[in-house]
């Protein structure tokens, strides 16, 4: 693992930055490989542009020769179009592997709530610690940003990873990658989302495992996502209601986090971070079958991040477990 540091963001001036993870790298050669294809058939077709316009300008009175038959004009024709083609579609289909991994659900050591507002950005570390327009991270480690806005379109953008994620309200999208070198990069948010969006920047830190640990117990104990929703799922009064192992009034939730659930529309939907989300937000929208619609909404009451920790909480329940 190389421990050399990134260019200070500030001051590097650079034609694109270091590559902070593989990713990144991957990344580079597609671009290289589209600039190459692009560049060659740039200077294939201007070079011929210029080579007849000098050569059979028409001053110098050149005769032309024989021009090619029909039949083999067609067939060179034919040619360079399908080998363009074929580069393209290859090209494509580099670029959709690389973009699969990148926002795929692989398996990842440590997940990291981001909420989106004009005009910041915050991250939620798993054991509770919270920071603003910077994110620490421990080197090798994989990384799944779950990402949202409480306001407006955003862009989470991290140009040393070669990643950018949009933030929509109403909606959770998630990103990934493993950062192989210590030091720091830029943060930027890439949608233009306000009067201060040019502000809304700051950095990543990528630090050593074990200065990471130790970065995160020096900033004081707050409590983990899940249980900072247990405590919500409390005092917001959902736990009147949701009890474990009693679902007359309401359903059970331990267990429930990526299941199936059958609705009283006949539908099913997975139960994902947006079902819950809209479940607390719009109770009434996708009522689970044999349920009344008595819940009420929370729209208005509670915060987005508020609800990444219940969901986190529900998240954590494995069923008989639920703490009552
Ligand atoms: Cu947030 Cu631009």
């Amino acid at each position: 693992m190389s421990e050399q540091a990134i260019e200070d963001p500030q001051i590097g001036l650079q034609l694109i930055p270091q590559q902070g993870s593989e990713y990144a790298a991957q990344v580079d050669h597609l671009y290289y490989a589209l600039l190459g294809i692009s560049g060659l058939l740039m200077a294939i077709l201007a070079g011929l542009v210029v080579v007849f316009a000098a050569r059979y300008r028409r001053t110098l009175g050149r005769g032309r020769g024989k021009l090619l038959s029909d039949r083999s004009g067609r067939r060179v024709e034919i040619g360079f179009a399908l080998s363009l083609c074929a580069a393209f579609i290859g090209l494509f289909f580099w670029a959709s592997h690389l973009y699969l991994e990148l926002y795929g659900k692989p398996a990842t050591d440590i997940t990291i709530d981001v909420v989106a507002k004009q005009w910041m950005w915050k991250f939620q570390h798993p054991d509770g610690t919270r920071e603003i327009n910077t994110l620490h991270l421990p080197v090798g480690e994989t990384v799944q940003l779950r990402i949202t806005s409480q306001d407006v379109v955003h862009s989470l953008s991290f140009p040393a990873f070669r990643l950018k994620r949009d933030a929509v309200p109403g909606m959770y999208t998630t990103a990934q990658f493993t950062p192989i070198r210590t030091g720091e990069s830029h943060l930027f948010c890439a949608e233009y989302c306000g009067t201060d969006h040019s502000r809304m920047r700051g950095k990543v830190v990528v630090m050593s495992q074990t200065g990471y640990q130790r970065w995160l117990a020096g900033q004081g104990d707050a409590p983990s996502p899940a249980d900072a929703g247990e405590q919500l799922f409390q005092s917001y009064g959902c736990s009147g209601c949701h009890k474990p192992g009693d679902a007359t009034l309401a359903p059970e939730l331990a267990g429930i986090f990526g299941k199936p659930v059958p609705l009283a529309s006949g539908e099913t939907v997975v139960a994902d971070e947006a079902y819950i989300r809209d479940s607390i937000l719009q109770p009434q929208k996708q009522l689970v079958s044999g349920y009344q619609p008595i819940m009420p909404s929370y729209s208005g009451q509670i915060s987005e991040e508020e609800i990444l920790q219940i969901i986190s909480y529900i998240q954590s329940l494995t069923p008989g477990e639920q703490n009552d």
